[in-house]
């Protein structure tokens, strides 16, 4: 029986991929645009399949076809897209989701997990953020995401499906190329390290929660394996590295790994309207570290950043890094 991560190919399924390959699980990775780069070392090992979550019949077949016994729902528009195209959004994240459960529910599917957000939370956010504190999202992409948590809710007490959900903050890591509020994380770091300056969106006193790509695929498999009694609130936030750094500190430690990283700071103003509003200082992850025991492999920023050179230099083709210099 297989695995079926949606999104597979994505920045987090890939690494997810990897983990559960290693395991020697079946896998199945359902992708819109799959990137084979990502998986090219575990490429004869799982099965691809391209489809849109949004179509039906084509997320029916796949749950159907691959005698899944579990779903790792990563697939999803993000933040900037969604907002650039909510309809759009809606079908992907929304309907999609929906679509899951649905295929979950009809064709007996042991258990499902989705991925959420830290953008489930937003208008007037307090300093720490836990599992209780009031989710009222400002963008299509939270607000959507939000939506799939309850329904998932939904689906465990009416039909009794095994639903778990955890809440990354910004991921990161290399190679992230769509656009968002929070990438300045990663790309304060990629740049430099390629060799080229990075113009910073945000002010330098700006904090946003973050995970290592790596902890993302770690908390999902960790949850995925938890045994079902151990799931008492649902939907959990996961936190990475703690503390939560500003722009400014992340520039600090990025410069002694990259002395000569040229980093600028030139706000827009949009996205300084979101971490306004927005703003986190502690993504409390009690629960899941009660729960089911989740605990991250890098809390610590240095060893992130360590990491993340590494793999840029190991895997420049995994994470489609193009060297200039
Ligand atoms: N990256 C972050 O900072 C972040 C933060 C919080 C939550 N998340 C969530 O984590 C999950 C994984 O994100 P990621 O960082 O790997 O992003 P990603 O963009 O790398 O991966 C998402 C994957 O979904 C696929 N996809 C998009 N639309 C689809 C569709 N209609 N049908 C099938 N596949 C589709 C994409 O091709 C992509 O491979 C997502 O659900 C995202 O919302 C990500």
């Amino acid at each position: 029986m297989s695995i079926l991560i949606t999104g597979g190919t994505g920045f987090v399924g890939a690494e997810l991929a990897r983990t559960l390959v290693g395991r020697g699980e079946e896998v199945v990775l359902f992708d819109v645009a799959p990137n084979y780069a990502r998986i090219s070392d575990i490429q004869d090992k799982v099965k691809v399949v391209t489809g849109n979550l949004a179509y039906w019949a084509e997320v029916l077949n796949v749950v159907q076809e691959n005698n899944t016994k579990g779903i790792i729902h990563l697939g999803s528009m993000l933040s900037v897209p969604s907002n650039a195209n909510p309809w759009a959004s809606f079908q992907v994240n929304v309907v999609g989701t929906m679509n899951i459960l649905e295929a979950a529910r009809l064709l007996g599917v042991g258990k499902v997990v989705f991925s959420s957000t830290l953008a489930t939370f937003g208008l007037d956010c307090p300093p720490v953020v836990t599992d209780t504190t009031i989710q009222r999202p400002i963008t299509m992409y939270g607000c959507g995401k939000l939506y799939c948590e309850c329904l998932g809710r939904f689906y465990n007490s009416r039909f009794g499906l095994d639903f778990r959900s955890v809440r990354y903050p910004a991921v990161i890591g290399p190679g992230v190329r769509t656009p968002g509020v929070a990438q300045w994380n990663a790309w304060m770091i990629e740049y430099p390290v390629l060799g080229r300056p990075f113009d910073c969106y945000v002010e330098e006193d700006t904090k946003c929660p973050i995970l290592y790509f790596k902890d993302a695929a770690l908390s999902t498999d960790l949850i995925y394996q938890a045994p079902r009694e151990r799931i008492k609130t649902m939907n959990y936030n996961v936190a990475g590295v703690v503390p939560t750094r500003t722009a400014k500190e992340i520039e600090q430690v990025v410069k002694e790994h990259v002395p000569e990283a040229r980093i600028s700071y030139n706000p827009d103003q949009k996205v300084m309207d979101y971490f306004r509003a927005a703003r986190t200082e502690v993504f409390d992850d009690s629960r899941a570290r009660e729960e089911w025991g989740w605990q991250a492999e890098y809390p610590d920023f240095q060893k992130v950043v360590a990491d993340f050179i590494e793999e840029i230099r190991v895997h420049p083709d995994r994470y489609g890094i193009v060297q200039e210099n």
